[in-house]
């Protein structure tokens, strides 16, 4: 049974006083959802306030990004071992806005992911088409090769402390949402994908998320597909209740 995950990319938004009162809400709201995991990604410089405020709670918490390196001369870059630092449970790798925006490679993407999994911290693997891709019937393609450099560097087993998000570029941040069928679609696609690659994999076991405009409107019909494990959130995360309407339409 996979334990669903509401994970809040929070993206480059917040402040001290506001993270405070969203967290204070999150917290209250999460014990009243047991069953649900909770994380949030804070930008880097609020991690020391989000460890103090979720320390002895069951929410996790981790980041936007991470380097490829462990230290040396990358100015503007935040290591593994620092994440450790902030006691960081998971790290956000390929966001498409670092993809697009940052020129993050698939290459440079399972070079992240690798460096989360060597210092014990979970990756969540974002792939996903852009409109252009969906329009001209290559989807599964995209996602296989974006898997597959993750596969080609770490293999199959990096996957069993990794999670994957899918999320349609299409549908990030601009209101549209894949329908429940054709986040199932992919979703299936790609646990198959990793069932394929080996026999014995335990691929049943890895938890996929959707994420592009997951709102308290559209989520219970996402949530119920049965390889959608969960949602990672962006614009409805900020909002504590939205954020917790979300979670509670996991059950
Ligand atoms: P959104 O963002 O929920 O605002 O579409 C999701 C994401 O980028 O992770």
């Amino acid at each position: 049974m996979r334990c669903k995950l509401i994970a809040g990319n929070w993206k480059m938004n917040g402040s001290v006083e506001c993270i405070r009162g969203l967290l204070e809400e999150i917290r209250k709201g999460a014990v009243t959802i047991p069953s649900v995991e909770l994380a949030v990604f804070p930008p880097f410089v609020y991690l020391g306030l989000v460890e103090q405020q979720l320390s002895g709670t069951a929410i996790s918490w981790g980041t936007q990004n991470i380097s490829e390196y462990a230290s040396g001369p990358y100015t503007g870059e935040v290591a593994g071992q620092m994440l450790r630092d902030f006691n960081c449970q998971y790290a956000i790798v390929g966001h498409s806005e670092r993809r697009a925006l940052y020129g993050e490679s698939d290459q440079i993407v399972a070079r992240k992911f690798a460096a989360a999994l060597e210092l014990g911290i979970k990756p969540i693997l974002c792939v996903g088409e852009t409109l252009e891709e969906r329009e001209e019937g290559v989807t599964e393609r995209v996602i296989e090769r974006q898997i597959r450099a993750v596969l080609d560097l770490g293999g199959i087993g990096s996957f069993s402390d990794a999670v994957i998000a899918y999320e349609p570029v299409w549908a990030i941040g601009t209101g549209k949402t894949a329908t429940s069928e054709q986040a199932q679609e992919v979703h299936s696609f790609i646990r198959s994908k990793l069932a394929v690659h080996d026999m014995m994999f335990p691929a049943d076991q890895v938890r996929i998320l959707y994420g592009g405009s997951m709102k308290p409107a559209n989520a219970r019909e996402l949530l119920a597909m049965p390889d959608v494990d969960g949602g990672l959130i962006g614009g409805a995360s900020l909002e504590a209740k939205e954020f917790l309407a979300i979670a509670k339409a996991c059950g």
